[in-house]
């Protein structure tokens, strides 16, 4: 019985793989749509210079690390090259003024936001069936690396890690726990727990540490920092996959059931901290326990219920926003997920369909 549970279980990972690439290839954005945004984004640069001509207008993000899903938004990020520029507030809303003259995008300028921001949309047409949703950023240069970092990922394994990224991000939206506002985690946040599982909790890892990898020559302070914080991670990913190829030969399926499980039942919510540049942490060493029993600390105490370390803004919880109840839910999620998987359905398919219900 033992070898039949193992063939069975051998025969669902093989077909459910199948139907894991076949699902996520689906859902990548067309050719068309990329061109569309990338006019999108030349029209935002040629009129952002006519107030800075000194500015460039990089995308970020999903659109520009290779975990992005059809319609999703574009994040844009603004860099002035010159010595005195304005201030992000006042580009926010000189921008804001400019795009509702000129433009026929739907226009929110937020100069007050913790980090000033233009909201731009766009109504569906028939070029554009879903329309287009875009925020434009400030001197985020942080946003550009880390973007960097996931796209170096990214391409080291391109179908294992793109699969699993980009089901686990339809996965937390079909099943609405990809709120921060509501309390539950931001895209950004379920792509680290991926690469955090990837590269430290499987045995033998599937990905590399790219942030621990030494450079080829030495280099200096300057170009590894940005504000203070330690941007370094090997990114010669040509190099990297001549020289370095991971032991661990499992299929997607496999490593899905096993992170679905990991983060149901192993991964130490209460204490640890999932960092992929330093591999488990915990709280306590950063400063960020929880004080559970002391209700003076109401605010820190929720801000630090669910810890994922930003690769280079370490002091920095990006979970920070999932509040007790939103945990709880992330939790039921991933236990449900594993239970499906666990039953293993007749038909791969089905499993499919039920864990994106
Ligand atoms: P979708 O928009 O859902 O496709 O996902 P996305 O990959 O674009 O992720 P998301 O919109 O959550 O974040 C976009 C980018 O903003 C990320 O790649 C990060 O560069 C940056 N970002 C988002 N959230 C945070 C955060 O909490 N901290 C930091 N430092 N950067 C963040
Ligand atoms: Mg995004």
């Amino acid at each position: 019985t033992m070898q039949r549970r193992h063939a069975s279980r051998q025969r669902f990972a093989t077909e459910f793989s199948q139907c894991l690439f076949d699902f996520v290839v689906q859902l990548l954005p067309t050719q068309e749509e990329l061109a569309v945004k990338e006019d999108v984004r030349k029209l935002l640069e040629r009129l952002i210079r006519t107030i800075e001509p000194d500015s460039r207008l990089l995308s970020f993000g999903s659109t520009a690390n290779g975990f992005s899903l059809k319609n999703s938004d574009m994040d844009l990020c603004c860099l002035i090259d010159s010595e005195d520029r304005l201030s992000a507030t006042d580009m926010v809303t000189m921008l804001g003024d400019l795009l509702e003259r000129e433009t026929k995008f739907h226009v929110k300028p937020l100069p007050h936001a913790r980090i000033p921001i233009v909201k731009l949309s766009l109504d569906p047409s028939p070029g554009l069936p879903l329309g287009i949703a875009c925020d434009i950023g400030f001197e985020n240069r942080l946003a550009l690396e880390n973007t960097r970092l996931l796209m170096c990922y990214a391409m080291i394994d391109p179908t294992r890690v793109r699969t699993m990224v980009l089901f686990l991000k339809v996965w937390c939206k079909r099943r609405k726990i990809n709120s921060p506002y509501k309390g539950t985690l931001s895209s950004y946040g379920y792509v680290l727990l991926v690469l955090y599982f990837l590269i430290h909790v499987k045995n033998p890892p599937v990905l590399p540490n790219l942030q621990q990898i030494p450079p080829l020559r030495p280099i200096s302070h300057e170009e590894t920092h940005l504000n203070g914080h330690d941007i370094w991670f090997f990114d010669d990913i040509q190099l990297l996959r001549q020289r370095w190829q991971s032991s661990n030969t499992q299929n997607v399926a496999d490593l899905l059931i096993d992170l679905f499980k990991y983060y149901s039942r192993d991964f130490p919510y209460q204490t640890g901290v999932a960092s992929i540049k330093s591999g488990q942490l915990k709280k306590e060493s950063k400063g960020w326990q929880s004080d559970l029993d002391s209700p003076r600390y109401n605010d820190h105490r929720e801000r630090n219920r669910f810890c994922i370390e930003d690769p280079f803004e370490t002091d920095f919880n990006v979970a920070r926003c999932v509040t007790k109840d939103g945990l709880y839910t992330i939790r039921g999620e991933f236990m449900r997920a594993s239970r499906i998987l666990a039953n293993r359905p007749e038909r791969a398919i089905i499993a499919l369909a039920q864990l994106c219900e």
